[in-house]
């Protein structure tokens, strides 16, 4: 009996370093923004990705001008946000939105020090979208992957949830650099979008350039919708 505690104990005390290990791989994976090496979407000023075909796409199917409103869901570090506030200057509000407490906490204080007030860093929850129905000119959402699900209706909801964001006669841009097999692909992604009440107003395949990591690239997709009628 007594051995049986002892061990019981002695799994519980494993299991409990185990755990504490996990967190602290799990702390030290997490980026920092501004911090390299890591990811690109890890660092809000990065002179590589300026220069990549997929920044000028992207920004051009926003379509950001002064004063307007725009969202960005899943900001990450911020890159996008920024060149984004210097399009809508400081009329207009951009609305950086991410699940990661401390990549929000890091974007508030780099916008604070580089006197952007019109950048707003909120962190939310994964199916919140952070602004009022009918807040946005635009949505954007790069690399922020609409999942597969076996639920139609779940993924439905998320786009309805993108539709009603929208002012009427704003956009949601979707950009993915390339998709994954957990990912929507392009046809599901405008077959759903259609159903909640999204109009597709643009669509494109991309490919990546050939990196050494991907020589081939891995296909993407632009995807540009429409607030269509409910
Ligand atoms: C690959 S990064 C892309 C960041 C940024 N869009 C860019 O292109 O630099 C994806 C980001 O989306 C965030 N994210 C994932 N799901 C989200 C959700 N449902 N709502 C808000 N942010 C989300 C992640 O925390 C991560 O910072």
């Amino acid at each position: 009996m007594a051995d049986g505690q002892g061990r019981g104990r002695a799994a519980r005390a494993v299991r409990g370093v185990l755990r504490l290990a996990a967190a602290g791989a799990r702390l030290l994976a997490r980026p920092r923004a501004g911090a390299r090496p890591g990811p690109d979407w890890a660092r809000a000023d990065d002179p590589d990705r300026d220069r990549r075909d997929s920044t000028a796409l992207v920004l051009r199917a926003v379509d950001a001008g002064p004063g307007m409103r725009i969202l960005d869901r899943g900001a990450g570090a911020g890159y996008l946000s920024l060149k984004l506030a210097a399009l809508v200057g400081p009329g207009g509000q951009v609305v950086a939105t991410d699940t990661d407490r401390r990549l929000v906490r890091d974007l508030a204080a780099l916008a604070r020090a580089r006197g952007l007030d019109q950048i707003v860093a909120r962190r939310v929850r994964a199916d919140e979208l952070g602004v009022a129905p009918g807040w946005a000119d635009a949505i954007l959402m790069v690399d922020v992957g609409l999942r597969r699900t076996r639920s139609p209706a779940r993924a439905l909801a998320r786009l309805g949830a993108l539709r009603r964001g929208l002012r009427p006669g704003g956009r949601v841009v979707i950009f993915q650099h390339r998709t994954r097999p957990h990912h929507l692909d392009l046809d599901a992604l405008t077959g759903l979008a259609a159903a909640a009440g999204l109009a597709v107003l643009s669509c494109q395949a991309y490919r990546a350039p050939p990196s050494p990591e991907e020589p081939l690239g891995r296909p993407g997709y632009l995807a540009v919708l429409g607030r269509g009628p409910a």
